[in-house]
């Protein structure tokens, strides 16, 4: 399993320092999660705060997009030096557009399904995207409790792309850490987001190769 540390757990003020901590302790991509206050009840950090942290590791940026209008701003993003652009189906963007946008910056796009929206709003898109990222919480805070039903919904993807030869990843996000990460893992989740249980063990390097090794 590829582990990717939620830096919406870590110390803002020392972003770049964690980002290297994470780099060290093993991490597979770092995970930035941007908020609107607007798509989700919470602001976090945009495109600027990024780009300033962008030279701290070389480890893929993937930036997950709870806002509105993601269409907008694929660019600045793109500049930050994002590696994958994901968000979400329920947004109020063109979604074959954003993807467009996403790919002609040579970056990987995925979809972002919330708890309550259906795997198959993603389905007709399969074909144009390199992955797939399933909420197992509400988008908007870290900290909250896995939701073991979204499995089905992972299952149901990994089913369609194997029906329609597609090569596609699924990432999981929220809730996920010692122990949740075999569900995701038996469901066939191929990259799991972490933050609370990587940014709050003693030992990050050892909490991230014990989920790595599901
Ligand atoms: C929630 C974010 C997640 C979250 C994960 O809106 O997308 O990435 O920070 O944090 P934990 O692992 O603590 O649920
Ligand atoms: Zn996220």
């Amino acid at each position: 399993m590829k582990i990717a540390p939620s830096l919406l757990s870590c110390d803002f003020s020392k972003m770049g320092y964690e980002l290297e901590r994470m780099d060290k302790a093993g991490a597979d991509w770092m995970h930035l999660d941007v908020m609107d206050g607007h798509f989700v009840p919470n602001i976090t950090f945009g495109a600027p705060v990024i780009k300033c942290v962008r030279k701290f590791t070389d480890k893929p940026f993937d930036v997950h997009l709870m806002i509105s209008d993601p269409l907008k701003y694929i660019d600045d993003f793109a500049d930050a030096g994002a590696d994958i652009i994901t968000f979400h189906v329920e947004c109020d963007s063109d979604i074959s557009k954003t993807i467009e946008k996403i790919k002609s910056r040579g970056i990987k796009a995925g979809l972002v399904i919330k708890p309550n929206t259906p795997a198959e709003s993603v389905f007709e898109y399969l074909d144009r995207l390199d992955l797939v990222l399933v909420m197992t919480v509400e988008p908007g805070f870290g900290g909250q409790s896995f939701m073991a039903d979204m499995m089905p919904k992972v299952r149901a993807i990994k089913d369609e792309c194997k029906r329609r030869n597609i090569d596609m990843l699924i990432e999981a996000d929220g809730g996920i850490g010692s122990a949740t990460i075999a569900q995701c893992a038996e469901a066939g989740v191929d990259v799991c987001v972490a933050g609370t249980a990587v940014f709050k063990a003693d030992d990050a390097a050892k909490a991230i190769s014990e989920l790595q090794a599901y």
